[in-house]
This record gives structure tokens, sequence and C-alpha cells, in this order.
């Protein structure tokens, strides 16, 4: 059965549940249907060519259809499509594993592979939980984790009780866990003392809650350097490291989601890099396929690891996993994306995009309706706000920016008012600067027809 574009358009909307999306309003908006790519263009059923802004929702790192990943995922299909990890090995993911243990930060000794960001953050937090009761020094059940506020660790009930971001979260609040909230200092570039004294405050409250909560908690959990889903949240220099030394000081673990930040984005390959910080556990998914497939996996230190060791019959086993669990093909096209990384110089690349990032988004900060640009190495916000002020939800102001540079032939996604651009960290300058251009005019047209 071959549909035609129009064929695909009303199935789709007879039978497809699109995620994070308003479906009343979808369905009259005529979304691109893709159907192939080539490099960093995706194109649709009408033929029509797009830049692809936002990295395929943050996952995409050397453009599409590259040829060493296609063919390191066709050879690894002709030997073997799937086989499970539980109680058996395959290749790929062995060699994936000793790779990721190479490149992460020192310590992170074993890698626990599952197939998306949010399984990746569970699997920590039922370790972290775990391993405290099991530990050999000082057992102990400590149930209690502290998340930031501005905080997206995915939409699982365990990752939303773990999620600061009141729309995605307050419907289900009595499926969640109690968790302790702290506040993060934000960068503010402009204002370096204000800066430090955020910093200052940030950490002192933080490390009240760890005083007062000291032997009940089982993890910090954090997304190094920037929020993402919070709308690019830059955190002020020096907190990642400062959490680092109070988890070591309170004796709680750091666990460190790098899903988002990972693979380049923020200019280093981690993110704890930049503050030479190296996490007890770290989560890793989307950029680890270069956007391929999905792909998750948990570093742990020895120490954690070894916790779980014992006879069989001792009930020290993690009794976790995914079917898909180190799936040979996506840890095949991780493998080769890793090798490109190195090859095209993607981080250097990535770094010199920031520069470009902040100089062509620059003259937004003109307008009276952009409260701020945030950008870190690939990762953009452009908050956009009625002065001081929220717009009325009901004008999508956000959402008609992204239409608008759909129309230009720019894909894009906003969070509420705030327009992520993300362009993946091997993208040439030109088509940044091309992306910028669209994003510029789109939102002085949105700003022109009226907000
Ligand atoms: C920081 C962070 N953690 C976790 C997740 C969840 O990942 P996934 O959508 O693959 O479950 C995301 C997704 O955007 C994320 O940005």
């Amino acid at each position: 059965m071959t549909l035609d574009s129009n064929q695909l358009r009303i199935a789709d909307n007879q039978y497809v549940w699109h995620p994070f999306t308003a479906m009343s309003a979808y369905r009259d908006e005529q979304a691109p249907i893709i159907v192939e790519a080539e490099g960093f263009y995706l194109t649709d059923t009408e033929d029509r060519r797009y830049l692809d802004g936002h990295s395929s929702l943050w996952c995409n790192i050397h453009g599409h259809r590259v040829e060493a990943i296609d063919r390191a995922i066709r050879v690894q299909l002709d030997r073997v499509a799937h086989s499970t990890l539980l109680g058996l090995a395959n290749v790929p993911s062995i060699e994936l594993a000793a790779e990721l243990v190479s490149r992460t930060p020192e310590g992170l000794s074993k890698v626990f592979f599952s197939d998306c960001g949010a399984a990746g953050v569970e699997v920590a937090l039922k370790l972290a939980y775990q391993y405290f009761q099991q530990r050999p020094n000082k057992p102990q059940v400590r149930d209690k984790f502290v998340y930031f506020d501005g905080a997206y660790h995915g939409d699982t009930i365990g990752t939303m009780s773990l999620g600061s971001i009141d729309r995605f979260k307050n419907l289900f609040s009595p499926l969640l866990f109690p968790a302790i909230w702290s506040s993060v200092p934000i960068a503010t570039p402009t204002q370096p003392q204000q800066e430090r004294q955020q910093l200052e405050h940030w950490s002192i409250e933080l490390e009240r809650l760890l005083s007062t909560h000291a032997g009940e908690i089982a993890g910090v959990v954090i997304e190094p350097l920037v929020q993402a889903a919070a709308g690019i949240r830059v955190q002020a220099e020096g907190f990642l490291s400062k959490v680092r030394e109070l988890t070591y000081k309170y004796d709680t673990l750091l666990i460190a989601d790098e899903i988002a930040v990972g693979f380049g984005r923020t200019g280093t390959l981690f993110a704890c890099e930049q503050e030479s910080v190296s996490p007890d556990l770290l989560i890793l998914s989307k950029g680890l396929t270069g956007g391929y497939l999905p792909l998750a996996a948990t570093l742990v230190t020895d120490e954690l690891y070894d916790a779980f060791l014992g006879d069989p019959w001792a009930g020290k086993t993690f009794y976790h996993g995914h079917t898909y669990t180190g799936n040979p093909l996506a840890c095949a096209a991780a493998l080769a994306s890793l090798r490109l990384i190195d090859e095209h110089k993607v981080l250097p690349n990535a770094f010199r995009l920031e520069r470009i990032l902040q100089e062509q988004l620059a003259p937004l900060e003109e307008l009276p309706q952009v409260k701020e640009v945030r950008v870190k190495g690939t990762m953009v916000g452009i908050e956009l706000a009625n002065g001081e002020e929220p717009f009325v939800p009901s004008q999508r102001v956000g959402h008609r920016v992204t239409l608008a540079c759909r129309r230009r032939g720019v894909i894009l996604r906003n969070i509420a008012d705030i327009i992520v651009l993300m362009p993946a960290p091997a993208m040439p300058a030109e088509l940044v600067i091309e992306i910028c251009q669209a994003v510029r005019e789109s939102i002085a047209e949105v700003i022109a027809e009226g907000v």
C-alpha cells in the first residue's frame, strides 16, 4: 500500500497520536510528513526541504544519512539486528561500553544500557536506592532524592517525581514520590556580581538541605551546566563543581543527567568536563547514537557496581532490564558516531557555533518582546514576553514563531514562549546563520501580526 501525500495526512490525523502535541490544533496545521533527509535537511511528502534546526529533538549530531553511520548499521544488520543482554553479550555493546568508559569523566567504569533517556534516569535512581542498602560499610535505606528548580528528566512516573515543570507534572502529582526541591543559580554574564551572590546563596541552601537530611538522601540529580527543557537555562559557573563538593561532603551520590547536554552540545564532549566533575552516575542518551537509534547508557563507579556483587542467591542482583537493552544496531551506530566526532572535529565546530549564534541572535535583544537570549554551545533559548509579563497562553506566540520558521524552511520547536534552537554540533556555520535569519524574520512577522 503506497499512500499519496493527502492520504498520508488523513491517515496521520486518523491514527497517530503525537507526543507533547495539542492534537486539536495539530490536525489543522498541515505539519510536514517527513519522507527522507540529506545532511542537515529533512524533506517532506510535498517535496519541501527544511533545515533541521532542533537536531530532530536534540539528538542529531552529524546530520542525516551520514555515510559512516549508515554503513555501520548495515554491516551490523548483516550480522544480527537484536539479541538480548540479559545473561548474554553482543559485540557492539561490549565495544561501546569500553569506548564510553574511556571517554567519560574518570571513575565511571561500568555501563548499564537501556533504550531512552527516561529509562536511563530510572536505572540511575533504582541503582542509587539499592546501592545504599547494600554498600558494605554502612547499609541504609535512603529514599530521598534532591532535584532542581526547572529540572526535566523524562516522562515516566519516577522521572516526573524529579521534574520541576508544573504543566508537565502537576496533574500527576498524586502518583509521584516525594522528593526534595532546591534551586539553581542562573548565569547572568552581564551581572557577574549578581551571579556570584546567587551561586553563594543557592550553595548554602543546598548545603542546608543536605545536612538536614544527612543519611536520608540517595542522590542529587542534576542536568550539568544547562537545563534544556526549562528553556535552555544556563547555570552559574561553578555550581556543578559546588554540588560535587557538597555531595562528597555529605556522603551522597551525584547523578548527572547528560541526556540533552552530552556529545558536544555545550562545546565539550560532556558538560561535566567544563567543571572537571566526575559524577557517581552519568546518564547518556539522545546524541549517543548520533541521533540515529534509541539507546541510553547509565555509567557508574566500581564502588557502586561492587555493592551488587555476591552469591546469586544473596539478593544483591539488580533486577532491572529492558527488552532492547544494548541493541546491537544502536550500539554500532553509537560507535560510528563517536569516531566521527573525532574525525570531523565536531567539538571545535560546536565551540565556534556558540559565538556565531551569539552574534547572529544579539539583535533580537533589542526587541521589547524578547526578554532574553540564552546561548550555551549549540543550545539556544529565546524567551519571548510582553515586557516582564508572559504573553497570554492562548496567543500561542512561541508556537506561531515556529510555524513562521517552518514557512521559511526551518524546523524548530518552542517550549511555551521560549523558542529553542539546537543545531547539530557538526552543522556548518552557514546553515546556522540561515536558521538564525529565519528566526529573526519569524519573530518580526509574529510581532507585526500583533501579540
Ligand atoms: C535532560 C533530559 N533528561 C531526560 C530526558 C528524557 O529523555 P527521553 O525523551 O529519551 O526519555 C530528556 C528529554 O528531552 C532530557 O532533556
